[in-house]
């Protein structure tokens, strides 16, 4: 299985000598005790047995040691160093929580650019090292464009200072960009610097059904047209995933049962301009038939729960046993097709073959359950998943990253000198292979 651990590469061991270091340089802060270690070692989805380290929210098995890795958590680097309210370029460490970073922005009419349903957990540092993308993708682009500067620790004890706050900067190679999506094989984040927008004065979320697929690529058409720039998501989850949320979270369904939903926010400056704009895409998509019925919030607690519709999917799946997630880029019109040709591929194989994600972003989750591990259902999704998005130019990680899971698979999305000028610019950059290895670079580079 190409997603398995590899054999360990010949690192030293951990001695008494490393841990006395340790206790000096962080006193206190050198953890041994198992029970303690154990919400380190076991990722989200629990999936790995027992490396940089945010909050541990990743899911492509990128974030905990395959044997034993010293874990570096950024969990005590949760300072805010500068934030400037004119330009809204925020500078913090990078063990910042997202939310509490977007806490912080609101109380100062500011928004972060990027916001996900782990939020709560994940950390600044590991959202861009894993270059995340999430529900406001659409609207504000990559973090690739909204990081402006970052601090990091090189493999040798170098700190590379790039934490420019700048909106241009042309000197030369942007060796930021590296480090953005690396998964912490290139070094270690310390401190980031990220450009901020206003906080919307008005925001406006809609639930709507539609009966087909053909039919939701028509509405997002549609309200590409009619809202226009104040779009600020379009995301959409299937009928499999309602039913999960309603059995294993207890959520309501808001609206009549359709195959498909659709969650789409508008962030503007006018809500009198914004609901008109939102009233008359409504009443296009509905007298069109388009959409089957609807729901709209422009109240903080309706538009949370709304908003809880698609972000818990991911949370509502770990109740039906064992979770293989993909995290598929495609043409938007082909992004089902991938979820029905599964189902008909594995049929009684699988227990749930859902679809969800971020439409606006050509952007598909396709997960497939089954009550416990079963390498046969494993060898009939892979490398067939896989083989399905390369014949259509897409990507097999979107936005969650290689790490472990992924590593052997890269050569669907990339052409091997590309693969192989990754290697060389890991052989640079940390030339005895000691961050975060096994993970990003397939077995064949390290
Ligand atoms: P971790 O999981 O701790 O680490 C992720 C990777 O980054 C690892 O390879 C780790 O070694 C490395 N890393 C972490 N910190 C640093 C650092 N300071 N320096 C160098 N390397 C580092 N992802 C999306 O893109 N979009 C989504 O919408 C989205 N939604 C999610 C919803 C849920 C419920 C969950 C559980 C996950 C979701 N994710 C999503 C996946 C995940 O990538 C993000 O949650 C997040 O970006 C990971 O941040 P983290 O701090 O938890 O990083
Ligand atoms: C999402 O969009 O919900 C996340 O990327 C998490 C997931 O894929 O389950
Ligand atoms: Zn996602």
């Amino acid at each position: 299985n190409p997603g398995a651990a590899p054999p360990r590469l010949p690192f030293s061991r951990v001695t008494q000598e490393d841990l006395a270091f340790f206790r000096t340089l962080l006193p206190g802060r050198t953890i041994t005790d198992p029970d303690l270690l154990k919400s380190s070692n076991v990722d989200w989805l629990k999936t790995v047995e027992v490396c940089p380290q945010g909050g541990n929210t990743g899911l492509v098995g990128g974030s905990v040691p395959v044997f034993d890795e010293i874990i570096l958590s950024t969990s005590l680097m949760k300072q805010v160093i500068t934030f400037d309210n004119i330009s809204g370029i925020l500078t913090c460490q990078a063990g910042c929580v997202l939310e509490n970073l977007s806490n912080y922005l609101e109380e100062r009419d500011f928004i972060m650019p990027l916001d996900l349903g782990a939020k709560g957990s994940c950390h600044i540092g590991g959202n861009v090292s894993t270059n995340a993308g999430g529900l406001r993708l659409l609207r504000y682009g990559s973090l690739r464009g909204t990081v402006l500067g970052l601090e990091v620790v090189l493999a040798d004890g170098r700190i590379l200072n790039c934490l420019a706050t700048l909106r241009k900067d042309n000197t030369g190679y942007d060796l930021k960009q590296l480090f953005i999506g690396s998964e912490g094989t290139l070094g270690v984040i310390t401190a980031v610097s990220i450009l901020c927008p206003r906080k919307p004065k008005a925001v406006n979320v809609a639930f709507l059904g539609c009966s087909s697929f053909q039919q939701l690529l028509e509405t997002f058409q549609c309200c590409r047209g009619m809202l226009g720039e104040i779009l600020s998501a379009f995301e959409f989850l299937d009928a499999s995933c309602m039913s999960l949320l309603e059995k294993h979270l207890k959520l309501t369904n808001p609206i009549t049962e359709s195959p498909f939903y659709i969650v789409i926010e508008t962030a503007g400056s006018n809500a009198t301009h914004d609901e008109e704009k939102l009233h008359k895409f409504l009443e296009e998509v509905m007298t069109s038939s388009l959409v089957t019925d609807g729901t709209v919030a422009t109240e903080a607690t309706k538009i949370k729960a709304l908003w809880s519709l698609r972000e818990r999917v991911t949370e509502a799946l770990t109740h039906e046993g064992y979770t293989y997630k993909y995290d598929i880029s495609l043409p938007v019109e082909k992004i089902y097709d991938l979820v029905q040709d599964m189902r008909g591929h594995l049929g009684d194989m699988a227990k749930n073959v859902v679809g969800y994600g971020h439409v606006g972003d050509g952007n598909l989750h396709l997960n497939i359950t089954s009550p416990s591990k079963d390498p046969a259902l494993l060898a009939a999704i892979e490398p067939y998943v896989y083989e399905w998005t390369s014949k259509w130019k897409g990507s097999i990680s979107a936005e969650h990253g290689l790490g472990l899971k992924k590593r052997n698979y890269i050569y669907y999305s990339k052409p091997s000198e590309a693969v192989a000028l990754m290697g060389s610019i890991k052989a640079m950059l940390d030339p005895k292979g000691i961050l975060n290895p096994y993970k990003t670079l397939p077995d064949n580079i390290h």
